[in-house]
């Protein structure tokens, strides 16, 4: 059988369940008691698609980062109580402590990540206070990515990636991206942080998106842990390998037989578990109509959560797949995100107050496009991706619907209230992940051998 070596207990992930618990109860309390003073703080913002003008508290994911970080912390020593349960055993022996090695690597692995997530929070938070401006705040989670890559390198984390059958012919079987995998890496954890606020305006699509996330990676995981029912071999049969993520490193073709692997996983099942908490508890006073606002905290503190997972248990390019709806979302943005289109300081939705219902919302042209940009937003009408108003004699471009998903979705859709469009962006979620399932542990076997 493919157990290689013994398997680590799994009494830690009970109590990180316990923590959870602790973690949805503490999110739901704190958030609507620490409401007023967010607002006297100044820290507040009008919903935009209301009649209602009040302020809501905004930039409250930070109730949701601190419990979520404050746990992680506290859960250090059950997360190493296997370890420190063989240091007092060893210590009753006469060969003492000093032949039993303490696991400082998975330490490390655990303490960088905080760190990547404290650098997010403040991050999130400062923009929330200054709004920063993009130039500056692209970088920033590169840069804290940082020790989460050194811990990488120094596990000799693997950089190859498996070549597509029907590639290996000039490629051979793996290609080893060596430095780039790291830039690679650098960039994922700037991407999962931004394209969470690039998705955002209507109440619940922030912490709905991280939440859908959150879970998808849980269920990714829990595919890796020694279940006593061996229902992995349906899996097998579908054509699954261990090692198409690993790069080759594991030939033991199985979902689990290495203890590695099923710590990696666990140690991503630490981190999602109170994450998924924090975020059902955030999204009940955050749900239509919203009591509370995220802010870029959440957006920032959730993102890197999931880059940190993705890197630390060595599956990004899995996790990847479960960003279908925000990779469209950016692809789709990038005329305005990169100044060919104008980008107005809100994207979100139009609200029409008599019939409650929102309508994709336009952007102006000032001045004449350029013809690149008029060749762009011509091709992406033609693709149904926006819609063009022009001038009725010499057809020059005058407006143009914003190009984020959730004008597209109203556009395909036609108009809908805030509710059922956040109900539309969670059902394009969860389709996003069970695709990614499919891709890769269906369409794996078809596209690499098994
Ligand atoms: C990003 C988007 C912007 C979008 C905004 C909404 C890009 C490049 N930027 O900007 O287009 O309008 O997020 O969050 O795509 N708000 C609501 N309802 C909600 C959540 C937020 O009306 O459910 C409004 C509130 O006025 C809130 C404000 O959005 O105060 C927060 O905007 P902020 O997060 O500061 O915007 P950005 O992240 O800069
Ligand atoms: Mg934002």
């Amino acid at each position: 059988r493919p157990f290689l070596d013994p398997i680590p207990p799994l009494p830690a992930l009970y109590t990180s369940f316990g923590f959870s618990v602790f973690a949805l109860l503490a999110t739901l309390y704190i958030i609507p008691a620490v409401g007023p003073a967010f607002i006297k703080a100044n820290l507040k913002g009008i919903d935009l698609l209301k009649t209602d003008k009040t302020p809501v508290p905004e930039s409250q994911g930070l109730v949701a980062a601190a419990v979520y970080i404050l746990l992680l912390i506290l859960f250090i020593p059950f997360a190493f109580s296997d370890s420190i349960a063989t240091f007092a055993n060893a210590k009753k022996k006469p060969e003492g402590i000093s032949v039993i090695e303490f696991p400082h690597y998975q330490l490390s692995v655990y303490l960088s990540s905080l760190l990547s997530l404290l650098i997010a929070t403040m991050l999130g938070f400062l923009d929330d206070v200054f709004d920063i401006r993009w130039r500056h705040k692209i970088p920033i989670p590169i840069i804290a990515s940082i020790p989460l890559l050194m811990v990488y390198y120094a596990e000799r984390g693997n950089t190859d990636v498996v070549v597509p059958i029907p590639l290996r012919f000039i490629f051979g079987n793996l290609v080893n991206l060596g430095p780039l995998y790291y830039v690679y890496m650098s960039l994922l954890s700037t991407f999962a942080t931004n394209s969470f606020n690039i998705l955002a305006g209507i109440n619940g699509a922030e912490v709905s998106q991280a939440l859908i996330i959150a879970l998808s990676v849980i269920l990714n995981d829990l595919l890796y842990l020694p279940w006593p029912l061996d229902f992995r071999i349906p899996l097998h049969l579908l054509g699954y390998r261990a090692d198409v993520e690993v790069g080759g490193v594991y030939s033991a073709g199985m979902a689990y037989g290495s203890r590695e692997l099923v710590e990696r996983h666990l140690f991503s099942l630490y981190f999602m578990l109170p994450l998924v908490a924090v975020c059902i508890g955030f999204m009940y006073h955050n749900w239509y109509p919203a009591r509370a606002f995220p802010g870029d905290t959440l957006c920032y503190v959730t993102g890197m959560a999931f880059a940190v997972v993705g890197i630390q248990a060595h599956f990004s390019k899995t996790l990847l797949l479960f960003f279908i709806p925000q990779i469209f979302n950016f692809l789709l943005s990038c005329p305005q995100l990169f100044g060919l289109v104008p980008c107005p300081r809100h994207r979100v939705p139009r609200f029409d107050h008599n019939t409650n219902l929102l309508h994709p919302s336009k952007t102006l042209f000032l001045k004449p496009p350029s013809q690149l940009t008029t060749f762009v937003l011509g091709t992406m009408s033609t693709l149904g991706l926006t819609e063009l108003t022009r001038h009725p004699t010499n057809g020059t471009i005058l407006e143009a619907n914003n190009l984020t998903i959730l004008n597209w979705f109203l556009l395909r859709l036609g108009p809908m209230n805030e509710k059922r469009l956040v109900q539309v962006l969670m059902c394009s979620q969860v389709a996003g992940s069970l695709l990614a399932f499919t891709v890769r542990y269906g369409l794996a076997g078809l596209v690499y051998d098994g």
